[in-house]
């Protein structure tokens, strides 16, 4: 599925509160290190979106909104990631 970046911009606002924090971690349920996601490639984003829909990844947070998604809008929302490289500003300490 062709993913169309600006489409996703809707979508991503719901995803920046977490995902562009650099080393911010969520606290519940258990303390996980939030990845980051500008610069990684669309079909790597794209295929852990479905994990989570599908089950197949285990965050109850990403289940959740994952589950919220159609086809389209998780190839929209990859595309968008994919096309944001990885800006000094973005770049997490690890
Ligand atoms: C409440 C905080 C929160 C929000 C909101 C959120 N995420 Fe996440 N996301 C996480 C956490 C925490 C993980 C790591 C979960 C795990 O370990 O499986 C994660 C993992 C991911 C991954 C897998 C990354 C990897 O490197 O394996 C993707 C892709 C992703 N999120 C995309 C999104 C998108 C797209 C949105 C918006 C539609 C979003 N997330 C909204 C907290 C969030």
């Amino acid at each position: 599925m062709t993913g169309n970046a600006d489409a996703a911009r809707a979508h991503v606002s719901m995803c920046t509160g977490c995902h562009t924090i650099p080393g911010y971690q969520s606290a519940f349920p258990q303390v996980y290190r939030v990845p980051k996601l500008g610069g990684q490639s669309a079909k790597y984003i794209e295929a852990a979106l479905h994990a989570y829909k599908k089950g197949e990844r285990n965050h109850p947070t990403m289940k959740a909104i994952a589950a919220s998604l159609t086809d389209q809008q998780i190839a929209d929302i990859a595309a968008y990631y994919a096309v944001r490289g990885a800006a000094p500003a973005q770049v997490a300490t690890k």
